[in-house]
């Protein structure tokens, strides 16, 4: 069963509450320096949809495990997005001046203070994560799992790729795998987390893995199409940029209507990807969750920004 379109709001709005809450108690530690714990809380909280902490919330409570108790986790996914936002955004990489509406981190600060900004915050990340209440052995599981999307051989292999490719065209399949691992490995791992968190069994972790990696290719083939039809206002980040940059993008590569039908075919394969769930469904399991996980597909593709 679907979730309507306001239950959807309401909870993906109530999960969202429940991150922005306990972001804005991190990064305060006085031993830090001022300016650098400034302009880490500048792009932690200077908004954002908070989409990877609230899949990898829902995907624990599917599996039976409170919420709560995946928070600090959830916040570590967010912190490590955040830093790949602000290096993403540093003049040697897409060279943006706005993000979240604000400045970008390197404008508002300078750019050695946004550098270690985000270095700090991916280190913190980790740090936070492992204050999870739940049994050591699980997030143990998960920081792993994490750490391998967001390194080499996920984020910031994917963002290698898109550096190296810039101004080069590039084929379908390598665009596609270019996606995969520069944003799909981490949303994936977002979902996933939250199985590993709960201790979910495998079948359950592969139907969550599929899903996350499908929605993963969706989210950034969306965000490549939000680039060229939307502005800059409504984005928070600068419209065009990828145009202005010869980025390998979807749109670039096939134009809008095709790009739009493979974000809808990703979408939906993420969606039925759940359907594996049916079969492993057990009385611990929320059926209200696998429901807002599938709106959630819906989501990535339609979101106006
Ligand atoms: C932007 O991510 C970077 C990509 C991976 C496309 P989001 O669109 O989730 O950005 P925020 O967190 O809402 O600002
Ligand atoms: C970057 O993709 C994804 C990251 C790993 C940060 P983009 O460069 O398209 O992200 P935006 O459009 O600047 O948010
Ligand atoms: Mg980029
Ligand atoms: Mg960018
Ligand atoms: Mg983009």
């Amino acid at each position: 069963m679907d979730m309507s379109q306001q239950e959807m709001k309401a909870l993906l709005a109530e999960r969202a509450g429940l991150v922005e809450e306990a972001l804005t108690q991190l990064c305060t530690d006085a031993r830090a320096p001022e300016r650098l714990r400034d302009a880490m809380r500048y792009s932690l909280l200077a908004g954002g949809k908070r989409l990877r902490p609230v899949l990898c919330l829902t995907a624990a409570s599917l599996c039976g495990t409170d919420p709560a108790a995946v928070l600090p986790f959830a916040c570590g996914l967010e912190m490590v997005h955040t830093y790949s936002l602000i290096h993403d955004d540093l003049p040697a990489m897409d060279d943006d001046d706005l993000r979240r509406g604000r400045p970008s981190n390197h404008k508002a600060f300078d750019e050695a203070t946004a550098i270690l900004a985000g270095d700090a915050l991916q280190a913190e990340a980790f740090k936070v994560m492992t204050t999870c209440p739940l049994p050591a052995e699980n997030v143990l599981k998960a920081v792993h799992c994490f750490a391998d999307a967001a390194g080499a051989c996920g984020m910031c292999g994917g963002q290698e790729l898109d550096m190296q490719s810039t101004g080069i065209r590039i084929g379908i399949a390598e665009l596609e795998h270019l996606h995969a691992l520069k944003t799909g490995a981490i949303l994936r791992a977002s979902v996933v987390c939250g199985g590993l968190l709960a201790g979910a069994d495998e079948a359950v972790i592969a139907a969550l893995s599929a899903y996350g990696a499908s929605l993963g290719v969706a989210f950034q083939i969306a965000d490549d199409i939000l680039d060229v039809v939307s502005d800059t206002q409504t984005l928070g980040k600068p419209a065009g940029s990828d145009q202005e940059q010869n980025k390998n993008t979807y749109p670039a590569l096939l134009g809008l209507e095709r790009s739009r039908e493979l974000a809808d075919m990703h979408a939906d394969t993420a969606r039925r990807a759940l359907d594996a769930l049916n079969g492993s469904m057990n009385d611990s399991m929320n059926a209200r969750d696998a429901a807002f996980l599938r709106g959630l597909a819906l989501y990535t593709v339609r979101r106006a920004k």
